[in-house]
């Protein structure tokens, strides 16, 4: 198995990533740690102990971070995940109570007691992660790889150019590629490419697993809205592909390439992947601390990740 602590801001398809990770059998959920992005921290906090309910996963611990970016002002994504940041999910409230530590201190517990590095999946936000890696750099150690969704080779969805989770926080994103840990980003390219049929969905949402009827209705949330037309069905699981990545890394076709994160101008949160010529001395040397090697997820088996995902 693959121990991992999964960095969220619950979310739709940050639900949909958790009910999956906590199902296949060759991914081991050490913890979650919640940060503020998709909706308020109190919310994705809620929202995560109610997933790992549905789930079956009463002892999974779950543990409150960062309430806001590092610089940028905190801003609200309820336009896209509803003001709970499920949509129209409406979970009962459970018995749970967060983990009695920050985030921080989760994550650095877990990675430390690992007896195998460990492998972190952020799908929010990277504020946790930046402070963690700022504030104890030696972790890194014990750190087989950090798979972010984030960012884009393309175009973006928060601006034309900045995808969300790098846009809500461009400097963690910076610090945390910055770390010298082996980095793969499962970016929109792929991200937006992944979807469940709408019959496949319906069929889940009406049938007689409880665990299914959440799924379902989770991915019937999945829509797409633009200023003169109705909400349409998407079907995306989102963030869920890149624990998809995890498991079955064969259906991406990746490159390694130079990355960096702007930080200035309308070009703030954007990625820019250096796609021209292959990674090597030459396109480096010189540009340390701007240019970092990530592994870049460029197209995805699109029906295998679905099925994959159901
Ligand atoms: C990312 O932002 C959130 O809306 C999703 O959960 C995903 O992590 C996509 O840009
Ligand atoms: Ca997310």
């Amino acid at each position: 198995t693959i121990p991992v602590i999964l960095d969220v801001d619950t979310g739709v398809d940050d639900a949909l990533a958790i009910l999956f990770a906590v199902a296949h059998p060759d991914i081991e959920v050490l913890g979650i740690s919640c940060v503020a992005g998709n909706a308020s921290l109190e919310r994705v906090v809620e929202n995560t102990l109610r997933i790992l309910d549905v789930a079956g996963a009463p002892d999974i611990p779950v543990a409150a971070g960062a309430r806001r970016p590092l610089i940028s002002p905190a801003r609200s994504a309820s336009h896209v995940h509803g003001e709970g940041g499920l949509g129209t999910v409406h979970l009962p409230p459970g018995e749970r109570t967060p983990a009695p530590v920050n985030a921080v201190e989760l994550m650095r517990r877990l990675i430390t007691e690992s007896p195998r590095p460990v492998t972190v999946v952020a799908l929010a936000p990277q504020t946790n992660l930046a402070l963690l890696l700022r504030q104890y750099p030696d972790l890194a150690e014990n750190i087989e790889r950090i798979v972010f969704m984030g960012g884009s080779a393309s175009v973006g969805n928060a601006t034309a150019v900045a995808e969300f989770n790098v846009w809500h926080d461009p400097e963690a994103a910076a610090i945390v590629l910055d770390a010298g840990i082996p980095t793969f980003m499962y970016g929109l390219d792929v991200f937006n490419q992944v979807s469940v049929d709408r019959d496949l969905a319906t069929a889940l949402e009406t049938g007689d697993s409880g665990y299914g009827r959440v799924v379902g209705a989770l991915l019937a949330n999945r829509v797409a809205r633009s200023e003169n037309s109705a909400a349409e069905y998407t079907g995306l699981i989102g963030d869920a592909g890149a624990l998809c990545a995890l498991v079955d890394p064969d259906a991406l076709t990746t490159r390694l390439l130079p990355v960096r994160v702007e930080l200035t101008g309308y070009g703030r949160g954007q990625t820019i992947v250096d796609q021209r010529r292959r990674v090597g001395e030459d396109i480096l040397h010189g540009t340390a601390g701007a240019w970092e090697v990530v592994e870049v997820a460029l197209d995805v088996d699109a029906p295998r990740f679905a099925r994959l995902f159901l």
